[in-house]
């Protein structure tokens, strides 16, 4: 069979080429989150599914997972993403059977991320949930969560302001960076211990830089 390129491929086509395409490495790799991607590609088209899912979003969020697991362990009764946008790092985590999980959510502020969660999600419909909230005014007290994942810190101007809403003992997953170029990053940190100082967490069970080729990112597991 002749191959020929298509540099004026049509953008509908695109959508189809990645569509079938992530469909073929849902089912060799057995991944239900990739079958997700498949789904979402299908169903919401607007959603800027590939920059949520690039190998950098990707290696941060495995960073986050494994070093969770080492660190503070398998099992969690409820898990709360914050920013959570497209519900990947839930589906991360959902899908991974080192860890036993029973409830994942994801709360964003955008309307417009919550179905797509859901779709992204499906596989794991009983144990996941998309919720439309700003997390400067949930009730964290009557949450009940026992792990709270917050990858953007460095858009929390009163880092330690905002962990006070939090019920002390609880377990909280950090990320920031020393991104500063990007004018939407109102707090970034130079080092880990900076980070360190401005969480002031009660208790630690990992804090840890990961160079990237931009920048580094920095992560503390604690509790507040
Ligand atoms: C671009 S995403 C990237 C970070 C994401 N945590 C991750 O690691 O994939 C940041 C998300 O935070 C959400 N966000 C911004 N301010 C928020 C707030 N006050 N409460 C909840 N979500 C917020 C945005 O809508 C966006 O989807």
């Amino acid at each position: 069979m002749k191959h020929t390129s298509h540099p004026q491929l049509p953008v509908s086509d695109w959508y189809e080429n990645a569509f079938d395409l992530t469909r073929g490495i849902a089912a060799y790799t057995a991944s239900p989150l990739i079958a997700g991607i498949a789904r979402v590609i299908a169903k919401h088209p607007d959603a800027d599914i590939a920059n949520a899912f690039n190998h950098k979003q990707v290696a941060c969020k495995l960073w986050a997972r494994d070093t969770l697991l080492k660190a503070a362990g398998k099992s969690y009764e409820r898990i709360v993403v914050l920013g959570g946008w497209y519900g990947i790092l839930p589906a991360m985590l959902l899908e991974d059977y080192r860890f036993e999980i029973a409830m994942a959510e994801s709360y964003d502020i955008d309307p417009s991320v919550e179905t797509v969660a859901h779709t992204l999600n499906a596989a794991f419909a009983e144990r996941f949930r998309a919720v439309t909230a700003d997390m400067y005014a949930i009730d964290y007290q009557g949450l009940g969560a026992d792990l709270i994942v917050n990858t953007s810190c460095e858009h929390i101007a009163d880092l330690r302001g905002w962990l006070d809403m939090i019920p002390k003992g609880t377990r909280v997953l950090l990320q920031s960076n020393d991104y500063f170029s990007e004018p939407t990053h109102i707090n970034c940190v130079e080092t880990i211990e900076a980070f360190a100082d401005q969480a002031k967490l009660a208790t630690l069970d990992f804090a840890g830089a990961l160079p990237t080729k931009k920048y580094t990112r920095f992560m503390l597991i604690g509790k507040v």
